[in-house]
């Protein structure tokens, strides 16, 4: 079950990373071009955010599963060891502000009414989530 939650957690962030930045220059383009906000936009906005969420879930399941999870988090020692602290803490934590964050972009688009502040909206809330995932990914272990 672990390798399972671990490929899948791993495989998955290839596709929400992607999405994110698919994401981002989409409505950074929808926006520069003063075009109206469409239902197919939203759809679209979607994709990352319905990505995001599916990889919080199986982090969230991961993280209680895997050595490298909460189990080093109570073990002990973990806030001293800099990559023992990454995946026990920083990494669970970070990204689940980068999803609250990513929600209230999408959240907020779909409430205001001017098209060029959705389009906004969507790409500075998906951005600043997307620097914040970056910023405390396990790159050693996941690229290794
Ligand atoms: C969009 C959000 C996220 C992305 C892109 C992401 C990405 C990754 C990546 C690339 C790895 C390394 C995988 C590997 O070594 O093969 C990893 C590991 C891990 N992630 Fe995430 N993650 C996200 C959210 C979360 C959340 C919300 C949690 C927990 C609440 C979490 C828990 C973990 C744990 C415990 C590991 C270490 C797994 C192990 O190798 O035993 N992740 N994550």
């Amino acid at each position: 079950m672990y390798t399972g939650l671990q490929h899948l957690h791993s495989g998955i962030a290839y596709l929400a990373l992607a999405g994110l930045v698919l994401v981002i220059l989409y409505a950074l383009i929808g926006s520069l071009s003063g075009r109206e906000f469409t239902e197919k936009d939203r759809k679209i906005a979607m994709i990352a955010f319905i990505l995001s969420h599916i990889q919080l879930l199986v982090g969230l399941i991961l993280y209680f599963v895997s050595p490298l999870g909460f189990s080093l988090l109570t073990g002990g020692g973990a806030m001293s060891d800099p990559a023992a602290r990454l995946t026990a803490l920083e990494h669970p934590l970070i990204n689940i502000i980068a999803i609250v964050v990513i929600s209230i972009g999408y959240i907020r688009a779909k409430k205001i009414t001017n098209s060029r502040s959705k389009f906004r909206s969507i790409y500075m809330m998906y951005a600043i989530g997307l620097v914040l995932i970056l910023s405390r990914i396990p790159w050693s272990n996941w690229l290794s």
